[in-house]
């Protein structure tokens, strides 16, 4: 069993956590800065504010089946902020693309929306993601009870959308990508079912 950290070492990995997170966002800032977004710089952005929210929504999908591998409970205290900075990401995404593809027509997103399936499934895994966000807070789990726990399953169907999203946004029939995202993801889900959690492969690990 992993031991507990104390409230110091907690506090210092969520700054680490928190730093780290922040990083591709800083980065982004800082190439802005200097030009360095080669040639498309608006698909770069859009690009890297994808992948980061796609990539942090399934870190904090593996918070549960790793706290339970390792016994390291405290993990649990990081998966709130892991979660807020996949829709930070994810916010980015859809500003990026509202500012610089629409110039800020709402019409045009909703014209876009309807047009193209990909965006219509991106658009619909930003919108479960809004209430996962808004709910995250230590009020509104006591205030949901076990509805809380009901409503934040919208996270798999948010999973789902943002896989579909990327594979059908995927040109010259390339899903590598796609492919290995949608591996980790299963992988997360299957560890999750109660009947290959109960094979026991968490006190294997330990
Ligand atoms: C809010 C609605 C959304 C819109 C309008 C949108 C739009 C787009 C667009 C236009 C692209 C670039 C497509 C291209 O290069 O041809 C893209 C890529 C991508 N989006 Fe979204 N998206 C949305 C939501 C999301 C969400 C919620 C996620 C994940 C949390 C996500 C993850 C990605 C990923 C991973 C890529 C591919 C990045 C890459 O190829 O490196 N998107 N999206």
């Amino acid at each position: 069993m992993a031991g507990q950290p104390g409230k110091t070492t907690l506090r210092a990995l969520k700054l680490g956590v928190f730093v780290l997170a922040l990083s591709p966002f800083l980065l982004m800032v800082w190439d802005t800065f200097i030009g360095n977004l080669g040639t498309n710089p608006v698909e770069e952005l859009l690009h890297r504010n994808g992948d980061w929210g796609l990539r942090l929504l399934l870190v904090t999908l593996a918070i549960t089946p790793l706290r339970r591998l390792t016994g390291a409970n405290w993990l649990v205290r990081l998966r709130r902020m892991l979660g807020l900075y996949a829709f930070f990401y994810a916010c980015l995404h859809l500003l990026v693309f509202v500012v610089f593809e629409h110039e800020l027509s709402l019409a045009a997103l909703w014209e876009d929306i309807l047009d193209r399936p990909f965006i219509l499934v991106g658009f619909c895994a930003f919108l479960l993601l809004v209430p996962l966000a808004v709910t995250s807070t230590k009020g509104m789990m006591r205030r949901l009870g076990k509805r809380w726990q009901r409503l934040h399953r919208l996270v798999y169907a948010c999973g789902v959308l943002a896989l579909l999203h990327m594979f059908l946004l995927t040109k010259s029939n390339d899903y590598r990508e796609p492919l290995l995202y949608t591996a980790v993801f299963a992988g997360l889900m299957l560890l999750r079912i109660p009947a290959v959690r109960q094979l026991g492969l968490w006190q294997r690990f330990r």
